[in-house]
């Protein structure tokens, strides 16, 4: 029987509508400031959606298109000037940057209250520790959307494949906090198929197409694609086959599937970020 297709447009319409009452009730808009520096295509797609998306919800936006050419003290400048400004929640770096600028040290120098990423080393430690407060808008989108979808995690096994600190590293986390069983795939691990064949949640996040192979699907199993990749004919698939709809019971799309959450938790994370600035609730 072929796996039910995830509609990841419909969920992230669902959770718009549960975030525009908590914006209503907070005492002024939520700020989100999004930086990108140079012009790599994929990212200035991202960043469009994220900045019209936050438009949508009515957010106080700051936008910055700044070129290659920009110094590194440049933007740890604007990155300070954004820190200090009231009416910003949320300070988001879009990734990557141009070579000549070390991203670690830009990105830690968000300040971690306005880490609407989930990326500075504060917040990824209270994560590990199970105490989360800004967790990685990808990740929180896949959880948000097995809890969506009803897929149960408990005592089950989980392969994630992908060890980045955006995606693979905090979702392992997040699923083991989760009760699964979590293992972490990565290009070192021997015999990958033999590893997602035991699991019933697979979660592909590499960034290769093919790399999840349809027939090492168990069958039944649920499967988030995680990866976006652009084929030469311009076409945008996954990491997972696309005959792995065959034998899933339950398959996200790309595009449409994990990719409009990201964006939804990153509105959520930025909501949040607001919510306790102005006291409406704890850190
Ligand atoms: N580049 C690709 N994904 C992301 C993301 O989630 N956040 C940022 N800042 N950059 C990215």
């Amino acid at each position: 029987m072929a796996a039910r297709l995830v509609d990841g447009r419909a969920l992230a319409k669902r959770h718009g509508a549960a975030l525009r009452a908590r914006v209503a009730a907070l005492p002024r808009p939520p700020g989100l400031a999004v930086v990108r520096v140079g012009d790599d295509p994929a990212s200035a797609v991202y960043v469009a959606r994220k900045e019209q998306r936050a438009e949508r919800l009515g957010f106080h936006r700051r936008n910055f298109a700044l070129p290659a050419a920009t110094a590194e003290a440049e933007l740890l400048a604007l990155v300070d000037e954004l820190n200090a400004d009231p009416a910003v929640d949320g300070v988001l770096v879009q990734l990557p940057l141009p070579p000549h600028i070390d991203a670690t040290r830009v990105l830690d120098r968000i300040h971690p209250d306005r880490d609407v990423d989930g990326f500075h080393p504060r917040n990824l430690g209270l994560l590990a520790q199970g105490r989360p407060r800004f967790v990685p808008c990808t990740p929180r989108g896949v959880m948000h959307l097995l809890a969506e979808e009803g897929v149960a995690l408990e005592g089950r096994r989980a392969v994630v494949i992908g060890r980045s600190n955006i995606v693979g590293r905090p979702l392992a986390m997040l699923l083991e906090q989760a009760h699964a069983t979590v293992t972490l795939c990565h290009s070192r691990t021997r015999d990958l198929g033999a590893v997602v064949a035991e699991a019933e949640v697979v979660v592909a996040a590499v960034g290769r197409p093919g790399t999840v192979r349809a027939d090492w699907i168990r069958p039944g199993a649920a499967v988030v694609d995680v990866g976006v990749n652009r084929l030469p004919d311009g076409r945008l698939v996954g990491d997972v086959e696309p005959a792995a709809v065959e034998r899933a019971g339950l398959l996200t799309p790309v595009p449409g599937g994990v990719g409009p959450l990201t964006i939804s938790m990153l509105m959520d994370n930025t909501v949040r970020a607001a919510e306790a600035a102005t006291g409406l609730r704890p850190w």
